[in-house]
């Protein structure tokens, strides 16, 4: 049973091929019908937190593949009244052909994975968001063409967001930079595991807090929100400005530098209005990314394995 859970665990040759299905599929969905490969199949998306993209990409992409989606919002669930994950997850296994999950807590789904004899997908937890990155190596690729060898810099918090998005580029031979307040950085096995995974393909990590050293040949910049569902965190903003998005920090980038964003942004905070709204075009073929990539998924973790 394989199920999708990080980007770490998951190989570069399997990344790849995310990539290459969800390009097939961005090919297709666009000519007309696709190929039902989940006809018959129900799959269950069970969401703690509140999602625009992930869950409509996931319902579409199952609409089209021929596939039944049920939404399950965790408060209509026994769970809500403390029915354990192991009971619920035996039941599940019974109806379900697949199940995504979107978590406050990433032990969620190591004990759904434990009790689950169907596929697992995180739909996003507090550690990882695997499915986004899938989409934005696509992006990624659609701007650059190869990723081997090109730079991308992540500025703002460190989060769910860009430790997928780090361990994703470094297994693609990139550079990922990270320009983050030091009290965020992530911990030494977290930076070990990345490191490793950057001597293995190529790749190349830099934390740094030096902006310039940061922007430089970086053909990419990403952002995410300061503070994502769940964090309780108290912010001083004052002191994040410098880590913000915007005209200022762009005009010490690479002229074309290309903006990202997985969304929903907080305007004026991690980005500027002016800079979300002059880079709508790549921010929004990103989100536009997530279904064909959620396409991609689905056929490999619950087509290819059921
Ligand atoms: N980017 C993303 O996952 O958005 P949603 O929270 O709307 O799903
Ligand atoms: N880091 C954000 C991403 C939302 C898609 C969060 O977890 O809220």
């Amino acid at each position: 049973m394989q199920h999708f859970i990080n980007i770490q665990t998951c190989p570069a040759k399997i990344i790849k091929e995310l990539i290459d299905r969800s390009n097939y599929w961005k090919s297709v969905t666009n000519q007309g019908p696709c190929n039902k490969i989940l006809h018959n199949k129900t799959i269950g998306m069970i969401f703690e937190k509140p999602s625009t993209r992930t869950r409509i990409a996931f319902e579409v992409a199952i609409t089209k593949l021929g596939g039944t989606s049920l939404f399950l919002n965790s408060k209509d669930l026994q769970l809500s009244r403390n029915e354990p994950i192991k009971d619920t997850a035996r039941v599940l296994n019974s109806y379900l052909d697949g199940l995504v999950i979107r978590t406050y807590k990433h032990d969620v789904l190591d004990e759904f994975i434990k009790y689950s004899n169907i596929p697992i997908i995180n739909g996003l937890s507090e550690q990882e968001h695997p499915c986004q990155t899938i989409a934005d190596l696509l992006t990624m690729q659609e701007l650059l063409g190869n990723l081997a060898g090109k730079k991308i810099v992540f500025v703002g918090r460190y989060n769910n967001v860009s430790h997928s998005l780090m361990m994703g580029s470094l297994k693609m031979g990139m550079t990922f930079a990270l320009l983050i307040p030091t009290n965020d950085c992530p911990n030494t096995t977290v930076l070990e595991q990345a490191q490793e995974i950057a001597k293995n393909n190529n790749g190349n990590l830099l934390i740094t807090q030096d902006i310039k050293e940061a922007l430089t040949e970086s053909s990419i910049i990403y952002t995410d929100v300061w503070q994502s569902m769940g964090d309780e965190t108290q912010l001083n903003r004052i002191n994040l400005m410098c880590y913000q998005i915007n005209s200022n920090l762009l005009k010490q980038a690479e002229k074309d530098i290309k903006v990202m964003h997985c969304l929903p942004a907080k305007r004026n905070e991690e980005i500027t209005d002016e800079v979300l709204e002059s880079h709508q075009k790549t921010i929004f073929q990103q989100a536009d990314n997530k279904l064909y990539s959620h396409m991609a998924i689905l056929e490999k973790f619950v087509h290819l394995t059921n």
